[in-house]
């Protein structure tokens, strides 16, 4: 297994280019079941989970071409199966969003129960619980769950808890529904509307997407067209700690600053300086960090994949910060590795740490959790004193393409061993 090693206390400078969002991406392949004919979707980002997610597809039947530039050419006019692989299945949590289009397409499918990070149990009752709406038949076997369904029926349908895979997964099915669908306290990522523009542009009927009421007209068909992937927010946010915290000029370009305003907000009232443009964000040296406390909140609020970047910059402000993690039971226990390094965070609660802050940090061993909390402990190296050895980097290389390359660009001391 590689590991990422790191010397800690050198200044960056220079321009990242955004990659394509990887949870934009997903979801657009996954449309691709609903769509006839041949796609070309561009800006793909080249990540193990997008990878994961063409294996799935192409199992299914789905002819794929990887194209010059980060383009690649899909149509799944072939698909014959309606069992999603077990291994691939059940190693990638977003398969589950393969639900909608396959039932929406197929009428039918089998889904092995979906794997992903330890950030929480990741329960599936939602899914469950909508297409019962939809007038799904659900049997649940040992290892996978069986859909099935004559006609998807359109139906009104209340989330409990705000889901972002749930709201596009149902989005997806109620396009080739019969009738209408409306989804009521929706997730409203800005994915989410991207997914919903493209498939409008595919003949969809969908309304309100972005807002907590989603309303779909169920047509007969849709043709595959053309679509770029949007810029990955959770990469642009995960850039600007990242050059505030080694005391760097980066210029982090190819990214859309409005898709992460109250991020980039709560940034700004902890003292980091920026500038902000249409489509870059540069950060400034000599921030004066002061301790701020965040709560996650679905968007536009403080996205639950930027608090853990958010907390390892809070162990350099002064005072004491309160970190609360609501959506996810499992995103704050990596900061005992921070621990391990030098911060002093006390966990009040799984949904709950307190940072003091500033304090030194120190190169370890440590091993990667989850992708965001990875990704922040290869922050965390950047800035110690001394080597930093990170584990289970395949975790990070889930999210982040070519993260290594693109940081040495930068002057950071990295390499993969
Ligand atoms: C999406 O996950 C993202 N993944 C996650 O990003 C992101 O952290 C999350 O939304 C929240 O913003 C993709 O888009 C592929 P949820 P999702 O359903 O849809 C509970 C990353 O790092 N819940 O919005 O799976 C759930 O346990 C990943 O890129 C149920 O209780 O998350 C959580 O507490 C990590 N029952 C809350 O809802 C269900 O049936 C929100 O989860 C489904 C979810």
């Amino acid at each position: 297994m590689e590991k990422y090693i790191i010397k800690g206390g050198r200044e960056l400078s220079g321009e990242i280019k955004v990659k394509g969002a990887k949870n934009h991406a997903l979801k657009v392949l996954a449309a691709s079941i609903l769509l006839k004919g041949e796609a070309e979707i561009s800006n793909m980002p080249k990540i193990n989970d997008i990878e994961q997610m063409q294996l799935i597809l192409k199992d299914l039947g789905a002819d794929i071409q990887q194209k010059q530039n980060s383009r690649l050419n899909i149509s799944t006019d072939r698909i014959n199966k309606i069992a999603i692989d077990k291994k691939l299945g059940s190693s990638l949590r977003a398969s589950i969003i393969l639900t909608g289009p396959m039932l929406a397409r197929l009428r039918e499918v089998i889904l092995p129960h979906p794997g992903g990070c330890v950030i929480g149990k990741r329960p599936i009752d939602i899914f469950i619980d909508g297409f019962r709406s939809f007038g799904v038949e659900i049997k649940e076997k040992p290892n996978s769950y069986h859909f099935k369904a004559k006609k998807l029926q359109g139906c009104d349908y209340i989330f409990y808890k705000i889901s972002v895979t749930g709201t596009e997964t149902f989005m997806m099915a109620a396009t080739l529904a019969k009738g209408k669908t409306v989804l009521k306290n929706a997730a409203q990522e800005p994915e989410i509307l991207a997914l919903a523009n493209y498939l409008n542009n595919c003949g969809a009927k969908i309304r309100g997407a972005g807002t907590s009421t989603v309303i779909i007209e169920g047509v007969k068909e849709l043709k595959a067209k053309n679509t770029v992937i949007i810029p990955d927010r959770i990469e642009t946010g995960t850039f600007v700690v990242m050059g505030l915290l080694t005391n760097s000029m980066i210029k982090i370009s190819n990214c859309n600053p409005s898709h992460l305003e109250n991020f980039l907000l709560m940034i700004k009232r902890a003292g980091g300086k920026l500038e902000i443009g249409e489509n870059f964000i540069k950060t400034m040296p000599n921030s004066e960090f002061t301790a701020t406390d965040i709560i996650t909140h679905e968007y536009p609020g403080f996205s639950t994949d930027l608090q853990a970047p958010f907390t390892l910059l809070m162990t350099q402000a002064k005072g004491a910060s309160l970190i609360h993690e609501p959506i996810f039971e499992g995103r704050l226990f990596f900061t005992d590795k921070l621990n391990q390094m030098g911060a002093n965070i006390i966990m009040c609660d799984p949904h709950r740490v307190i940072v003091n802050g500033p304090t030194k940090l120190f190169g370890k061993n440590v091993d990667s959790p989850d992708l965001r909390a990875g990704i922040t402990l290869l922050l965390a190296g950047l800035i110690a004193k001394g080597k930093t050895t990170i584990g289970n980097v395949n975790h990070i290389e889930r999210g982040y393409e070519n993260i290594t390359e693109r940081l040495k660009k930068l002057g950071a001391e990295i390499y993969a061993k």
